[in-house]
């Protein structure tokens, strides 16, 4: 074991010095703030060995230091490069110690005090509040030293009045890129070094509030809030809207409207001592576990939940509030309920976002060890003693900034750490401190200092089970009873890597289920791919890391800059919180509301009737106010009358009544559609043979049959009317995903790896025949991959009828097929003016066969270029689901039609999916002279096992005989 005695402060496991006791944070107070935040002067040197403090005293001369804005990450603003790692330290494991290349970066700004800065005289005194630093801060004001601290995303103040000049105050800040603190920090992300969150100076007048504690519950039996607000020093609270005007300590009980994240009613008040006046924003709510669920203000809940890092494409960790406020409106307006604080305390501000807008939070503490799992854990530091101070300084200094958030309803104590005392340390203080909110924990399966079940990733069967409270018992019988006891939740769930996640609605059906499963947090709400001037967004590598994760950092629901990617929109429509059923053609509808404590009153419904994509008819939909968790049984309108023929869907969708303050008045929230009849079919063309294949004029060597023309030789079709063409032919490759290149620790599910080593991507094309008979151009083939005997035999039967050339496809499988298929359809390229699609079929967005909740029936366009879906590593994308019929069409409107019989999955793209497979990057994706189609029988699912389960079994394709086919037409 290592002697901590006697090392630099940077590798001391204590938790620093000289900082104040952490306590509650505020936005506002009438006591004076001077904002640090700004220009900085900046030094970067290559290790922390420095003696010099030189720079530290007032007069020292850093003309010659770079500008550095403040808050920032100096990785990200041209001094050394950001590095990704998921668990592996980037440094030899040996702690506390940290590596003699140590980069630090000296800081220094000069500031006056405004002139209408208290004087000293006048009492009190002033603080100087860091809200994040990484990893390591040594402070000096005026060439005094306040002290240094660890903790990156933790508050830290020190107390400072006595130091303050009117002018000329000079502050230092050294900071070191590593320090004992880094191995609790080794989340799953960029190491992003600096002074990233603001700097502020705080004035505090004599009897100005030290910490304040609202504690606000709310009786669902009664409807009554109790509130008491503790103070040091004491004072009065007023909240006006509910005609409150009590002492600090005192506690009052009335009636009041709860907070909850459906009705986020806060009531506005004031906290008021002799020297400070601090706004109040009160929510009141009671958190238990109760009957082995979760419950607030009596009900259980179910969170639609997403992790959120802190993260900006450019700035790194420091985010903005327009940023932050962002993120929420995105995920109020994905029906998104919950955001875990993965894995560490946000700014503070984003905190107040979610108690105003209503998102239920797991306030998680800063504290990751992952990287010693791989030693067996072996010197963890949560089960080492002597770090067990520094786990509860970064325990109490989340829970006193941020205890007073009506949205917190779980402290998490970290993640991913393995097991130990200082977890217990610290689940035992917070307990003392705040009874209000029950603890989360997930990297310790026996649960002993928790209150909830937690898990990552399970299979769905597994998710079952536990719904079931029938899961694998623990070995000690007490502590198996105890969490079979508690209620469940996926803190981590459905990995939204690349293309995907696939399966979450049928994790959804689950919580709907069991009342234990009370819902889970997508991993992760925001890709962090920074810019990057070559290759648009980059990744672990593209900085020059000798030790990286790949892109393993990109799997948000949101593209890096921030716009939602098709996981989200899928997300969307699976966490719905109205569900709406019913039967077309006898004209009745379900309508379920699955909020938790809102009724139905400020949605509106409409509905709509359409042939073919075309709606005929529409209007609203009276829907009584149907209680939480209640269902009411409605009449669809009489269908209307209409000459139209085809098929005909209901649409029925609910929208919000009003303006909210996070969407406007129309916003969709839920939809469903419903065949509106049995008879309504696809008007699809039916090819009676009519034409025969005819040799070509002598000497051409081509065949022709109605408006295609084809190579005698090979069979393979040429031209269809005028239009150039190459194919269509089999295909079954597809430009693996990261989840079907699966995690290391799977092997078996690492289809990505399997297609590829079988030889997938590298089809033979053999042809066996090219039989024209009277009716028909036969063609047979096998498709096969080299090295092997497995292959697919494809036999291409051509008709056509007048101007349309119908192409009847079987494929029959050869061999001992072990693993799925990717795909299986054919490709066919046209001429690159064939830039523009219509679909009849699944839309607007991207679609497979476990990702496909959101893809509605409708008519559709869009440019090629906009089909694609542009993930952050190039990979199979753009797939639209149970195409009936599709158009590709040049600037003056004509080209070419397809009728899918049964209905297709439809990609088309400027590349080949040779050329998506190899590129790195989006930016490596050049549009070629061919406009690739990928007309699909069916595509296997998608699955979440870059880091969870494979596709479930329905969703896999698996090698079998298969008949489809399509109509070519030209289009106009
Ligand atoms: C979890 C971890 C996250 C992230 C995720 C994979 O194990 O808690 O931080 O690494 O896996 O992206």
């Amino acid at each position: 074991m290592i002697d901590f005695a006697g090392l630099p402060y940077y590798e001391d496991v204590s938790p620093g010095s000289g900082a104040l006791p952490p306590r509650a944070w505020t936005s506002t107070s009438d006591a004076r703030r001077l904002s640090l935040n700004g220009t900085w002067r900046f030094r970067l040197s290559p290790t922390a060995t420095t003696e010099d403090e030189s720079f530290a005293r007032p007069e020292f001369d850093d003309h010659g230091w770079d500008e550095l804005p403040v808050p920032g990450h100096w990785v990200l603003q041209g001094h050394g490069a950001p590095a990704y790692t998921n668990t592996l330290y980037p440094f030899p494991v040996d702690p506390p110690r940290v590596p003699t290349e140590n980069p630090t970066g000296d800081h220094r700004i000069a500031f006056d005090l405004p002139g209408d800065w208290p004087a000293a005289a006048s009492g009190g005194d002033a603080l100087l509040r860091f809200e994040g630093v990484e990893s390591c801060a040594r402070v000096w004001l005026n060439g005094q030293e306040l002290g240094v601290f660890q903790g990156s995303r933790l508050p830290h103040e020190f107390s400072v009045g006595g130091l303050l000049r009117p002018e000329g105050n000079v502050l230092a800040v050294r900071v070191h890129q590593w320090s004992a603190g880094s191995y609790l920090e080794d989340q799953d992300q960029w190491w992003l070094p600096g002074i990233f969150r603001d700097v502020t100076l705080l004035h505090r007048p004599e009897g100005a509030v030290r910490d304040f504690f609202v504690h606000a519950s709310y009786d669902h039996r009664d409807g009554s809030g109790t509130l008491r607000v503790d103070s040091e020093p004491g004072g009065r609270v007023t909240l006006p809207g509910l005609g409150i005007d009590i002492a600090t300590g005192e506690t009052v009980t009335l009636p009041v409207e709860p907070w909850s994240a459906e009705l986020p009613r806060l009531y506005e008040g004031e906290l008021v001592t002799e020297g400070e006046r601090i706004p109040l924003r009160i929510g009141f709510r009671t958190v238990v576990v109760e009957d082995g669920v979760l419950k607030v203000n009596g009900r259980r809940i179910l969170f639609r939940g997403v992790n959120r890092h802190e993260f900006h494409p450019e700035t790194g960790r420091t985010v903005d509030l327009s940023t932050m406020r962002q993120d929420l409106l995105l995920m109020k307006q994905h029906n998104i309920n919950a955001v875990r604080n993965s894995h560490y305390p946000p700014h503070p501000a984003f905190l107040s976002l979610c108690d105003e807008l209503g998102l239920w939070v797991i306030d998680e503490c800063d504290l990751e060890t992952h990287g010693f799992v791989d030693l067996g854990w072996r010197d963890n530091p949560v089960d080492d003693d002597r770090w067990i101070p520094a786990l509860l300084d970064r325990a109490e200094r989340m829970v006193e900034r941020d205890k007073n958030h009506p949205s917190i309803v779980l402290w998490s104590l970290g993640n991913e750490c393995g097991t130990g005392r200082g977890l217990t340390a610290m689940a035992h203080w917070i307990r003392g401190r705040d009874t209000s909110r029950p603890i989360h924990y997930e990297g310790d399966p026996s649960c002993t200092d928790t209150d909830i079940y937690s898990r990552m990733y399970p299979e769905h069967a597994e998710v079952d089970l536990i719904g079931r409270r029938a899961e694998a018992p623990l070995d000690d019988p007490e502590l198996d009873a105890h969490r079979r006891a508690l209620p469940f939740i996926l803190c981590e769930y459905a990995h939204a890597m690349g293309n995907g996640p696939g399966g979450l609605s049928e994790y959804q059906r689950l919580f709907e289920t069991h009342a234990r499963c009370q819902g889970g947090f997508v991993w992760e709400w925001i890709d962090h791919g920074i810019a990057h001037p070559e290759h648009g967004h980059g990744y672990g590598g593209d900085f020059g890391e000798e030790l990286h994760d790949g892109n393993f950092v990109c799997d948000g629901l949101l593209f890096p800059d921030r716009t939602p990617s098709p996981g989200l929109t899928e997300y969307k429509k699976v966490v719905e919180p109205v569900r709406i059923e019913g039967d077309g053609p006898a004209g009745t509808l379900r309508i379920t509301n699955t909020h938790d404590f809102a009724d139905l009153s400020h949605l509106a419904f409409v509905w709509s009737y359409e042939i073919e994509g075309l709606t005929v008819a529409d209007g609203p939909l009276s829907v009584p106010p149907v209680a939480p968790g209640e269902s009411a049984e409605l009449k669809l309108p009489e269908p209307p009358a209409t000459d139209r023929a085809g098929e005909a869907l209901w649409t029925v969708r609910a929208v919000l009544g009003q303006e909210t303050p996070w969407a406007k008045a129309g916003h969709e929230i839920a939809w469903a559609q419903l065949p509106a009849d049995t008879r309504g079919q696809v008007s699809r063309p039916r090819t009676a043979p009519a034409a025969r294949p005819q040799r070509g004029p002598a000497g051409s060597g081509t065949l022709a049959l109605g408006p295609g023309v084809f190579d005698a030789a090979s069979g393979a079709l040429t031209r269809i009317g005028g239009i150039p063409v190459t194919g269509p032919r089999l295909d079954v490759w597809r430009a693996p995903t990261d989840n079907d290149n699966g995690a290391p620790w799977q092997p078996d599910r690492r289809y990505g790896l399997i297609w590829r080593e079988l030889g997938l991507h590298r089809m033979r094309h053999r042809l066996d025949g090219v039989e024209p008979t009277d009716e028909a151009l036969t063609v047979r083939t096998r498709v096969a991959p080299a090295a092997t005997d497995l292959g697919l035999r494809a036999d291409y039967r051509w008709t056509a009828d007048g101007d349309r050339l119908h192409l009847a496809v079987s494929v029959t499988p050869e061999g001992a097929w072990s693993c799925p298929l990717p795909r299986l359809g054919v490709r066919l390229g046209l001429p690159a003016a064939y830039g523009r699609a219509e679909w009849y079929g699944g839309g607007p967005g991207e679609a497979y066969p476990d990702t496909r909740a959101a893809s509605r029936i409708g008519l559709w366009s869009s440019t090629v270029d906009a089909l694609q879906t542009p993930y952050v590593r190039p990979q199979e994308n753009g797939a639209r689901a149970d195409v009936r019929w599709a158009r590709l069409k040049d600037e003056h409107g004509s080209g070419l039609r397809i009728d899918g019989e049964p209905a297709f999955w439809f990609t088309a793209r400027r590349w080949t999916t040779e050329q998506l497979d190899a590129a790195g990057h989006t930016p490596d994706l050049r549009a070629g002279d061919t406009v690739w189609l990928n007309l699909d029988h069916a595509q296997h699912g998608i699955g979440t096992q870059s880091c969870g389960p494979g596709a479930l079994p329905q969703h896999h394709l698996d090698a079998g005989p298969a008949e489809f086919s399509f109509t070519f037409s030209l289009a106009r």
